[in-house]
């Protein structure tokens, strides 16, 4: 066989075998036995020297060529690997985007914290500023301050978690009234503050005691402040969180940091007075403490009684929870049971 006969045989082996090649190592095998320095092609290239000068040049282009060929099939070949793998792989791992997602649910404000944000809306509406204080408040602050000196007996129905003789879980947000009216430069106009807040006691936990609960502290001090402004704003509360209809009614009481003292009912949302099982009958439920600041209260926070006059005001968010949406056992509200509380979704 002359040379030209073997080379093109060459080609004819060398091409179909890198056809073959079914993956990226055997596409390399290829290459060393085709063109590798053992190879059939070096070889014959090698042989060169034995042929004469006439047939040589025409030879050896021949070879050329044919290695260039041998090349140029294994680099597409490669190609075709590399693009077959690609595929194979995006094949493989293929998502479908049209297919929907696993939802995350949306978190929503604890119902409490809704009831506490739509009084923040109405009386920061009404130019109220908000303040928060410390849960673990001093005795002079929760007590003294607030007209309830040591072995008053008022103390005893806030029996609560002393840390010191001198500090303590504070049992109502009234402290913020004093903290508020420390601070306050009256000169400059009167004092307008809400307070939220969690508060505690040592009671027993039952259906309508909880040993944390909520409150909403109000207050107002300045020049001609008077029990009308203080009914005025409860009236205002009531609708805003109940709705138009309700009126509010205000009944004597005692609370030793105010004078006169009232408790505030609000017109039965559910019956508008008829009387229901919610009002136990009597068209009314009981909604707040208030009262008209005592002048002692003033005085130990610095505030003259002569010149200025108040009002504040006490309300259990948790209560108006319970009654808004019916809820029998305050100690739900503290469970963190999701089923219980994603019942009173703001949206829905
Ligand atoms: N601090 C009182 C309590 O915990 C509630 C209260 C009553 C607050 C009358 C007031 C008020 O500001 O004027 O029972």
């Amino acid at each position: 066989m002359g040379m030209k006969e073997k080379l093109a045989e060459l080609r004819q082996q060398g091409l179909e075998a890198i056809e073959q090649s079914q993956d990226l190592d055997k596409i390399n095998q290829a290459r060393v036995k085709w063109l590798g320095k053992k190879g059939p092609l070096t070889q014959i290239l090698r042989g060169m020297g034995k042929l004469s000068p006439e047939e040589r040049p025409a030879v050896g282009k021949y070879a050329n060529d044919v290695r260039n060929d041998l090349q140029e099939a294994l680099q597409r070949r490669k190609q075709e690997m590399e693009k077959e793998l690609l595929n194979a792989k995006l094949m493989a791992e293929t998502v479908d985007v049209t297919l929907p997602g696993a939802p995350v649910a949306q978190g929503q404000p604890h119902v409490i914290q809704q009831i506490i944000d739509q009084l923040i809306d109405l009386f920061v509406g009404m130019g109220y500023e908000v303040a928060t204080g410390p849960e673990v408040e001093e005795e002079v602050y929760n007590f003294e301050k607030l007209n309830l000196p040591k072995d008053h007996p008022a103390r005893d129905m806030q029996d609560t978690f002393y840390i010191t003789p001198q500090i303590l879980m504070r049992t109502q947000t009234s402290p913020m009234q004093a903290r508020m009216m420390e601070k306050h430069d009256f000169s400059k106009g009167p004092l307008k503050m809400i307070s939220p807040g969690k508060v505690y006691r040592r009671d027993t936990d039952d259906a309508t005691h909880s040993h944390q609960f909520h409150q909403l502290e109000g207050l107002v001090v300045g020049e001609h402040v008077t029990m009308a402004d203080l009914r005025g704003t409860l009236q205002e509360v009531g609708r805003n969180l109940f709705g138009d209809q309700l009126n509010v009614r205000l009944r004597p009481s005692y609370f030793p940091f105010t004078e006169p003292s009232v408790e505030a009912d609000v017109t039965c949302f559910n019956c508008l007075g008829k009387g229901c099982d919610i009002c136990k009958g009597t068209g009314w439920i009981e909604c707040l403490g208030a009262g008209m600041v005592h002048p002692n209260v003033l005085k130990m926070s610095g505030v003259d009684p002569e010149k200025y006059s108040g009002f504040a005001f006490g309300l259990g968010p948790d209560r108006f929870a319970m009654l808004k949406y019916g809820v029998t056992d305050i100690r739900d509200f503290y469970l963190n049971d999701m089923r219980f509380l994603t019942q009173f979704d703001e949206k829905g």
